[in-house]
């Protein structure tokens, strides 16, 4: 026989009990509940590209090439009349080699998976994955995925193009739960051509975002390597202080850009010397890097003296010679051909 203290004291401690387990209960269920939004995605069908330049368009194409639904979305009608004619070209080079008898059918077939929009709410209402390649400004690419944040799927998967900024600085910009979503996506140009993707995981990507990016890129014929969030990644770290050291070379009145490319690509076996690659890729896009680096140099994040300011480069991007894609660069360039 219980004493009438004890018995209150056991049925106390099993509705404790009880309490207990409930809590338990709920908190497991807002873990589960916060797992499955942190980590679910879905099988991407459905792209969205913003940026229709060069590497926007490029991205598109092979998104189009690999199946997928695509939607290419930029600022003016302009733009993406641009970058429709960048991948009209493109694909007919890609045609000749695989279907030389059907060209037109060959391109027209694979236009049809992709769309052009200036609305960039409608672009991304229905996406599984968003690859943004919009100018190297942070401020600029937050502003566009803090306003896409509110506009996508939750389960769509954010990616960035970006060739030097920090993917974490930018994923900052949206939500705890995208940012799980949330990953570098760095192509290279011509994508088309390119084979590699650098993957870039942040602290808080979760791993079925990433595998989700390395399928989606294997389905595109990529080959994808993954990097931590650091200035440049892999190439660009060891690719862009070779490009600024070379115009400082000229600065310097020790070889002429001509000399300097056969140099390189007869001595170094490089496809492309460095000044034609600066104008590959853009002195604008160059000039954005070096920029975002020199701040990265004042917290030891990359050595000062890689990114030291170049007056030349300054001048012809302040002239508007921003390369191929103007016309003129440390070259000059036929662009009606
Ligand atoms: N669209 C489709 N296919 C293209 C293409 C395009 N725009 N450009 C080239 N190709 C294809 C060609 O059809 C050809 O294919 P096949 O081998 O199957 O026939 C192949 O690429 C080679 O092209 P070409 O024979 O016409 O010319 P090439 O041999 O001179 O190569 C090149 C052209 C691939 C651009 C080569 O010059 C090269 O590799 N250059 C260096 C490019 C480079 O370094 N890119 C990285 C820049 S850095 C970057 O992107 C990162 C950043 O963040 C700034
Ligand atoms: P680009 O100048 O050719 O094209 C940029 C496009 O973005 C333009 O059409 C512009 O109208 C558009 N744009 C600007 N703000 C926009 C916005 N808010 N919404 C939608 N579109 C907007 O530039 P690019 O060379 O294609 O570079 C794009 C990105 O890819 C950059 O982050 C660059 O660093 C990176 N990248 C460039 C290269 C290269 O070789 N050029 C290689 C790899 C990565």
């Amino acid at each position: 026989m219980l004493s009438p203290t004890l018995r209150t004291t056991l049925n106390i401690m099993s509705t404790i009990r009880t309490q207990m387990n409930l809590a338990a209960a709920n908190r497991l269920s807002t873990v589960h509940r916060h797992l499955s939004t942190t980590s679910q995605v879905n099988k991407i069908e459905k792209l969205t590209v913003f940026g229709a330049g060069l590497m926007g368009a490029g991205i598109a194409q092979v998104g189009a090439q690999s199946g997928l639904k695509v939607i290419l979305s930029d600022v003016t009608d302009k733009a993406l009349e641009n970058g429709l004619n960048i991948i009209s070209k493109s694909l007919s080079r890609v045609a000749k080699k695989k279907s030389p008898d059907d060209i037109e059918g060959f391109t027209s077939n694979i236009l049809k998976n992709i769309e052009t929009t200036t609305d960039a709410a409608k672009a991304v209402q229905d996406s599984d994955l968003v690859i943004e390649a919009i100018i190297e400004s942070i401020k600029v690419k937050r502003d566009l995925f803090g306003f896409l944040d509110e506009k996508a799927k939750a389960e769509c998967i954010f990616a960035s193009n970006t060739s030097s900024l920090s993917v974490k600085e930018i994923a900052e910009s949206c939500s705890n739960d995208r940012q799980a979503r949330f990953a570098g996506l760095h192509f290279f140009n011509p994508v088309p051509a390119m084979k590699l993707v650098e993957i870039i995981k942040t602290p808080q990507t979760s791993t079925e975002t990433f595998e989700a990016l390395k399928e989606v890129t294997l389905r595109m014929n990529k080959s994808p390597v993954s990097c931590n969030d650091t200035p440049g990644f892999i190439v660009n770290r060891l690719l862009v202080p070779y490009l600024l050291e070379a115009i400082r070379m000229v600065e310097r009145g020790d070889a002429t850009p001509e000399d300097i490319d056969t140099a390189m690509e007869l001595g170094a076996g490089y496809p492309m010397g460095p000044f034609k690659l600066l104008d590959f890729v853009g002195l604008d896009t160059t000039s954005y890097i070096a920029q975002g680096w020199r701040e990265k140099a004042q917290s030891g994040e990359i050595s000062k003296e890689l990114v030291e300011p170049i007056g030349l480069l300054d001048k012809l991007v302040k002239e508007g010679k921003l390369g191929r894609k103007s016309g003129q660069g440390f070259y000059e360039y036929d662009n009606k051909k």
